[in-house]
C-alpha cells in the first residue's frame, strides 16, 4: 500500500475502479465518520476484513488531502466486548467539550456496537464512543460504552453527530426501525432524548438506516435555509429497486425536525441503483465549508455477489449539495467536487455538430476511464445520448426521452450481469429541459460505474456496470431525427492509485 507509486499492477485487476474508492482487498460497505480535521479528509468504512462478503464489521480508514487521492491507513475500530462496529459518524471536539483531550482539539466517533442479547439470538444495537488524540491514527474506546441503549428497539443503528450552534448542543440523530430519533447532549458521553420523526413520513418499503441531518442555504442566500434529512431504506425484496435513499426538506429548532412536504411525498437521492447508505460533512469547522457528501457505490439487493474477486465495492464520487427551488418546490442538487478536475489527461473539445441516425461522430475516441460534458439541444430526435464501454457485444445507455423527459442509464447490456436477475434494466428520472430545448449532461465513466448529472446535478443516476476491460468505444446517438451537440468536453481520467 505504502508503494503505491510504484507498483505498475496495482489497481489494475478486473473491474477495479481507477478513480473512485474502494479497499485493497475484502468487503466494504458504508461510509462512516466522514470529517475533515488539519487537512486531512478521513474516510472510515464499514469494513470485513477476512473475506469478500460482509461479516464481523470494522471500520475501515483512509486519508486524503485532496479528496481524490486515497491513502489507506490501519483498521482503526475492531469489534470487542461490546460488539461489532456498525455505522456511524465522527466530529471534531473543537473545544474539549468531551474532556477527553486536555484542553486541546480531537476527533471523537460515534458508532453502533452491534451483538445479541445476552442468552438470545435477538440482535443488540447500543451507542457507543471512541476518541483519537493523534488525527485518527489511533483510537481509544470509551470505558462508559455504550452511551445509549434502549431494549425496546431491535434496529437502533447508525448514529450521525453535529455541533448545532444555536443551542450550542450536539445533536444525534439515529435510526429506530421505521423512525428516526434525536437525542442531545453538552459533552458527546451522556445524552437526552429529544424527539422523534418519522412515522407516516416518505417511504417506509425497507428498515430505516443512516440518517443524516444538516442545513443548506436555498439558491446560495445563507439568509435562507433549510435543513435536510436523508435516510437510506434497506433492501426489502417485494420491492424492485433494493436498497436506496431518500430525502426530506424542512425546519429544525434543535431538537424537533419539521418536514416542510405533505407526509407521503417521497423525494429521492439518486435515481439509479447504487448509491446507498451515504453521509454528508462539511470541510470548514463548525458545518460552514462546502457540503461534501459520498455514498456506497452498491445495493443489498447484489452487493454481496458482484464479479469482482479480491475486493467488494466503491464509494461514489465526492459530490457538493445544495438546495434549489425548481418548479416542483426545493429540491436537492449534487454536483462532482472540483478537485476531480485535476485527474482529466487528455481532452477532446467539440462544438456545434449536428447528430443523426447511423452516424457516430466520435468513433475515433476510446476510453473506460472518463468525464464527459456534453450540452444538447434539441432538434427531430425523440431520443439522444451517448454509449459508453461498448463493443460489438455490450454498451451501456445514458440516453434522454424527449417525450417523456426522462433521463436514463439502460444497463441491460453493458456486461457481466448474471449474477443477480434484477441487474439487467433501464433506470430514470424526471428531468425538464432549460431554455425549453436544452438538457445537460456530465457523466463519470470508471470500470465498473457510470454516475450521470442532469442539468448541474439537478437528477443523478449512479449505476454499476461489468463490461469487457476491452469495451473502450464511444458513440453519441440520436433516434428518430436530428439532436444538435451544442459543447461536448471528453476527458479522459487518469488512475488515482498508480503514477
Ligand atoms: C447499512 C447498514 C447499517 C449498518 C451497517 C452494517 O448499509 O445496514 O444500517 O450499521 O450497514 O454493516
Amino acid at each position: 500500500m505504502n508503494n503505491m507509486e510504484t507498483k505498475q499492477q496495482y489497481y489494475t485487476e478486473t473491474y477495479r475502479p481507477q478513480f473512485h474508492f474502494s479497499p485493497e482487498a475484502n468487503w466494504m460497505n458504508d461510509p462512516n465518520g466522514m470529517v475533515y480535521f488539519e487537512g486531512e479528509y478521513h474516510l472510515f468504512y464499514q469494513y470485513h476484513p477476512n473475506g469478500t462478503t460482509w461479516g464481523p464489521m470494522h471500520w475501515g480508514h483512509a486519508i486524503s488531502t485532496d479528496l481524490v487521492h486515497w491513502e489507506h491507513l490501519p483498521i482503526a475500530l475492531k469489534p470487542d466486548e461490546h460488539g461489532m462496529i456498525f455505522s456511524g459518524s465522527a466530529v471534531v471536539d473543537w473545544n474539549d467539550t468531551s474532556g477527553f483531550f486536555n484542553g486541546q482539539s480531537g476527533l471523537v466517533a460515534m458508532f453502533t456496537h452491534a451483538d445479541t442479547y445476552p442468552g438470545s439470538e435477538r440482535p443488540r444495537q447500543r451507542q457507543s464512543i471512541a476518541y483519537s488524540k493523534d488525527n485518527g491514527r489511533t483510537w481509544v474506546t470509551y470505558e462508559g460504552n455504550p452511551v445509549i441503549s434502549d431494549e425496546s428497539i431491535t434496529d437502533f443503528r447508525d448514529p450521525k453527530v453535529f455541533w448545532h450552534k444555536e443551542t450550542k448542543k450536539w445533536v444525534m440523530i439515529l435510526a429506530s426501525g421505521q423512525t428516526v430519533r434525536l437525542y442531545t447532549s453538552k459533552n458527546l458521553k451522556e445524552w437526552e432524548f429529544a424527539s422523534e420523526f418519522g412515522d407516516g413520513h416518505g417511504s417506509h418499503e425497507g428498515v430505516w438506516e443512516c440518517p443524516d441531518l444538516f442545513e443548506l442555504p436555498v439558491d446560495g442566500y445563507s439568509n435562507q435555509k433549510k435543513w435536510v434529512l436523508f435516510l437510506s431504506i434497506g433492501d426489502d425484496p417485494s420491492f424492485e429497486e433494493g436498497s436506496r435513499t431518500q430525502y426530506f426538506i424542512g425546519e429544525f429548532n434543535g431538537e424537533t425536525f419539521t418536514n416542510d412536504h405533505k407526509p407521503e411525498t417521497t423525494l429521492w437521492i439518486d435515481k439509479g441503483r447504487d448509491n446507498y447508505a451515504g453521509v454528508s460533512w462539511s470541510d470548514i469547522p463548525n458545518e460552514d465549508g462546502r457540503r461534501i457528501y459520498l455514498g456506497w457505490m452498491s445495493n443489498w439487493r447484489y452487493a454481496n455477489i458482484t464479479p469482482t474477486k479480491e475486493w467488494r465495492s466503491a464509494m461514489t464520487i465526492p459530490r457538493v449539495l445544495t438546495l434549489k427551488t425548481m418548479k416542483e418546490g426545493v429540491r436537492l442538487v449534487q454536483q462532482p467536487v472540483q478537485e476531480l478536475q485535476k485527474i482529466r489527461e487528455k481532452s477532446i473539445h467539440i462544438m456545434n455538430q449536428t447528430i443523426v441516425p447511423s452516424e457516430n461522430i466520435i468513433s475515433n475516441v476510446k476510453g473506460n476511464t472518463l468525464e464527459i460534458i456534453v450540452e444538447f439541444e434539441f432538434g427531430t430526435a425523440a431520443e439522444f445520448g451517448l454509449k459508453v464501454c461498448k463493443s460489438n457485444l455490450e454498451e451501456t445507455v445514458i440516453g434522454y426521452d424527449v417525450t417523456q423527459q426522462r433521463l436514463f442509464i439502460d444497463r441491460t447490456n453493458s456486461g457481466k450481469s448474471d449474477f443477480n436477475e434484477s441487474f439487467v434494466g433501464k433506470h430514470e428520472g424526471e428531468l425538464s429541459p432549460y431554455d425549453n430545448n436544452k438538457v445537460k449532461l456530465h457523466l463519470f465513466v470508471d470500470w465498473s460505474s457510470v454516475e450521470a448529472f442532469g442539468n448541474n446535478g439537478e437528477l443523478v443516476l449512479t449505476d454499476l456496470i461489468f463490461p469487457d476491460q476491452n469495451s473502450k468505444d464511444l458513440e453519441l446517438y440520436a433516434v428518430g431525427g436530428n439532436v444538435k451537440v451544442n459543447t461536448l468536453e471528453i476527458h479522459m481520467l487518469k488512475s488515482i492509485w498508480r503514477k
